[in-house]
């Protein structure tokens, strides 16, 4: 079975999970790491070499504030409880997204999880956080005027070479859950090739076999990538 080599998912529905339940957003959001703790399991186990997961958006910060809150410290809680599952696993960590106004302690948090994990040699597991693709692609560019290059020289490959993603190769596959449609400002550069995958599961309701599925479904997909 062809495996993707970068499988990038839109993590929904987590409030509606808790609301489901009568309970309050948090607790789908808390449901929602154990469901990222087992897919990046079964990713890894699965032959996938790069995980992007979109775990809070540059317009994320317009929730109430009791909800960043509560997410940001789930973050904070999650990146230190898992470094030693990422370990185990040999998988390398990297934060995708912009640092500007990112509170320091996450921050310095993600660097020790990069820093650590920076020589395993398994899948790379990207976590999205105050990521934005519309910002990624405009530092890229402020970065190309920075470093002078001549408008002849700001072609694909320059900018490419300055997203966050640098080096990374393109997404294969972008799975959304919940039922919705839309990428969100997610990897838009990346995907521009991707196979879109989109289930009505809600984010705390996909587990493994799940991805199994979607990975089945994958690899049946014919990829001309605007050829014929
Ligand atoms: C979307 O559900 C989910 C998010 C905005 C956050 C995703 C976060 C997690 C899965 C948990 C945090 C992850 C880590 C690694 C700490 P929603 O709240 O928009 O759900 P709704 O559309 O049903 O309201």
């Amino acid at each position: 079975m062809t495996v993707p080599t970068h499988v990038a998912i839109i993590m929904d529905g987590n409030g509606r999970w808790a609301a489901q339940r009568g309970w309050p957003r948090i607790k789908g959001h808390k449901a929602g790491v154990l469901a990222v703790e087992r897919i990046l399991e079964a990713a890894a186990d699965a032959g996938v070499q790069h995980l992007s997961l979109y775990a809070f958006s540059t317009e994320n910060w317009k929730r109430p504030a009791l909800e960043v809150g509560a997410l940001m410290a789930l973050l904070r809680m999650y990146l230190r409880m898992f470094l030693h599952k990422l370990a185990k696993k040999g998988i390398r960590f990297h934060h995708l997204g912009s640092p500007e106004g990112m509170p320091s302690g996450i921050l310095a948090d993600m660097k020790t999880l990069e820093e650590a994990t920076a020589k395993n040699t398994g899948m790379t597991f990207h976590l999205a956080v105050n990521y934005g693709s519309r910002l990624e692609l405009a530092q890229a560019a402020r970065r190309c005027v920075e470093e002078s290059l001549r408008p002849d020289q700001v072609d694909e490959a320059a900018l490419q070479a300055r997203l966050w993603t640098a080096g990374v190769p393109d997404v294969d596959l972008l799975i959304r859950t919940s039922g919705e449609h839309r990428i969100s400002n997610f990897l838009l550069w990346q995907s521009a090739y991707a196979e879109l995958y989109m289930t009505d599961l809600l984010w705390p309701d996909f587990g493994p076999a799940e991805l199994r599925a979607a990975l089945e479904d994958y690899a049946q997909r014919e990829r001309r990538f605007g050829g014929i």
